[in-house]
């Protein structure tokens, strides 16, 4: 059943988050369509992408051809898609009152680039005060699973680009990071472990 149209004096800015194969696509989808149905304006995107110019970032980032790319070179141009991601789709819709949930945002070069890379955590702040003007999302929703689970999910689907082809250690790296974020932001987002159910996480 098709719910009232609602309206929002503000603009929410959702996030999904965690490591590859929680979830996170899925869950996106499946937030969307419950709100759409609840008769809010929601916008479902993702990063890298979201835009013609950032989808092009996204082909360059992702492709495994390129295994020579520098690190400080990835987060620029992670940091260039976001830029061009908030300023052609994010910061309209939210101003129009709309919901966005984002597949990825800052929180993923915090934890892929940061923790994972081993970039400096204040460079890649000061970098994404540039990128997003502070921008954060109003929740930031982290899906949690052990990293072998979740590569062993996306393989089975074929799932492969650059940064899964990474090894174990890396993942592992990274999915701490995300742990380490969530305990520094508890307001902001809130952790679901994730080898549960579809639906369950869902609900
Ligand atoms: N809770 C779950 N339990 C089992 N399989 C799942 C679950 N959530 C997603 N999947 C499956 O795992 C794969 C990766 O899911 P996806 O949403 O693409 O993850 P992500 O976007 O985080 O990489 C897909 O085949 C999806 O159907
Ligand atoms: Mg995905």
């Amino acid at each position: 059943m098709k719910g009232r149209k609602q309206k929002l004096k503000k603009g929410i800015f959702i996030s999904l988050e965690g490591i590859e194969g929680t979830g996170k696509s899925t869950q996106a989808r499946l937030l969307s369509e419950y709100l759409r149905k609840k008769g809010y304006d929601t916008v479902l995107t993702e990063e890298p992408g979201g835009t013609t110019i950032s989808r092009e970032i996204r082909r360059v980032l992702l492709s495994t051809k390129h295994d020579k790319m520098d690190y400080m070179a990835e987060l620029l141009l992670y940091d260039a898609a976001r830029i061009q991601h908030i300023k052609e789709k994010i910061a309209p819709a939210l101003n129009k009152g709309e919901i966005v949930i984002t597949d990825r945002f800052s929180d993923s070069t915090v934890a892929y680039q940061g923790y994972g890379r081993g970039i400096s955590l204040k460079l890649i702040d000061s970098l994404d005060r540039i990128a997003t003007g502070r921008m954060r999302p109003d929740l930031t929703i982290l899906l949690d699973l052990d990293v072998e689970i979740g590569l062993m999910r996306n393989k089975k689907i074929n799932k492969r680009d650059r940064l899964e082809l990474e090894d174990i250690k890396f993942h592992k790296k990274v999915r701490e990071g995300y742990l380490k974020l969530a305990a520094m932001e508890p307001g902001r987002i809130k952790l679901i472990k994730a080898p549960k159910g579809i639906n369950e996480i869902h609900r």
